[in-house]
């Protein structure tokens, strides 16, 4: 067992130019999520919770600081690279899910294992349908989005984040557009996702409810961190 955080974050730093406009949406932040941590991030609009779930999935690249997630100095990769390290790595789950349409929740669940080339059929079939049965959807495996619920429609793009089996998962108000109930749904799985299956979480929320549900909950206000003690908001 590796007891190093998943994530270590130092002095990082996020500057927008374009232009003569100049945005620092994140400045010099240092944050270390252990391993199968839930955290919960919050903060008004425009406080760089985006800006900062894109720095950790090497979505997008620090401009200054160091960012190690794992084994991995993402902060020093090529964007190249951070594709690849994604692939396995990361999961990013979404407030409005972003599933393809055409495709069934079989193949949308497939869909991060087409990249990556080694996987068989019958291999990348055991694996999807396991991150099916796991989130409660393997009945409706053959089923396209449109014929699922929002909270239906989340989970298979839980399953989806979760299928490559990344230690990492990234969700950016993953309740957001969801009923009580369903965003409850949500918020069990993505624990049980932590607790049970060691998975680390970095969410990003407006709701206060779905902050209780994290392990710890951390404000984001102008670039900087600002903590409000375990489980939940003060
Ligand atoms: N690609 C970009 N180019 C320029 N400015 C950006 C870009 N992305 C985000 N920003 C700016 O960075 C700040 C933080 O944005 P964001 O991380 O999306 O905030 P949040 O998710 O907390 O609402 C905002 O001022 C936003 O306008
Ligand atoms: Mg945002």
């Amino acid at each position: 067992m590796n007891d190093d955080p998943l994530i270590r974050c130092h002095d990082l730093t996020k500057v927008y130019r374009k232009g003569r406009i100049e945005v620092t949406p994140l400045a010099n932040l240092t944050l270390e999520v252990p391993r199968g941590e839930f955290l919960g991030l919050m903060g008004p609009s425009g406080s760089g919770k985006t800006t900062l779930l894109n720095l950790i999935s090497g979505i997008d690249r620090p401009t200054s600081g160091t960012l190690w997630v794992g084994d991995h100095e993402i902060s020093n990769m090529s964007r190249g690279q951070l594709t690849k390290w994604r692939s396995t790595e990361c999961g990013y789950i979404f407030q409005l899910y972003h599933l393809v349409p055409i495709l069934s929740a079989y193949e949308n669940v497939e869909l991060p294992l087409l990249l990556q080339k080694r996987l068989s059929r019958k291999a990348r079939r055991i694996k999807v349908e396991a991150a099916l049965e796991l989130v409660g959807l393997a009945d409706r495996s053959d089923h396209r989005p449109s014929e699922l619920s929002g909270g239906q429609e989340q989970r298979v793009a839980i399953a989806r984040a979760l299928v490559a089996d990344p230690a990492l998962l990234v969700a950016d108000e993953p309740t957001g557009d969801l009923d009580r109930e369903s965003a409850n749904q949500i918020l069990k799985l993505l624990s049980e996702l932590a607790g049970v299956h060691q998975k680390t979480i970095v969410m990003v929320t407006h709701d206060a409810r779905a902050a209780e549900a994290a392990d710890r909950t951390l404000h984001l206000e102008k670039g900087q961190l600002v903590e409000s003690g375990g489980g939940g908001v003060a």
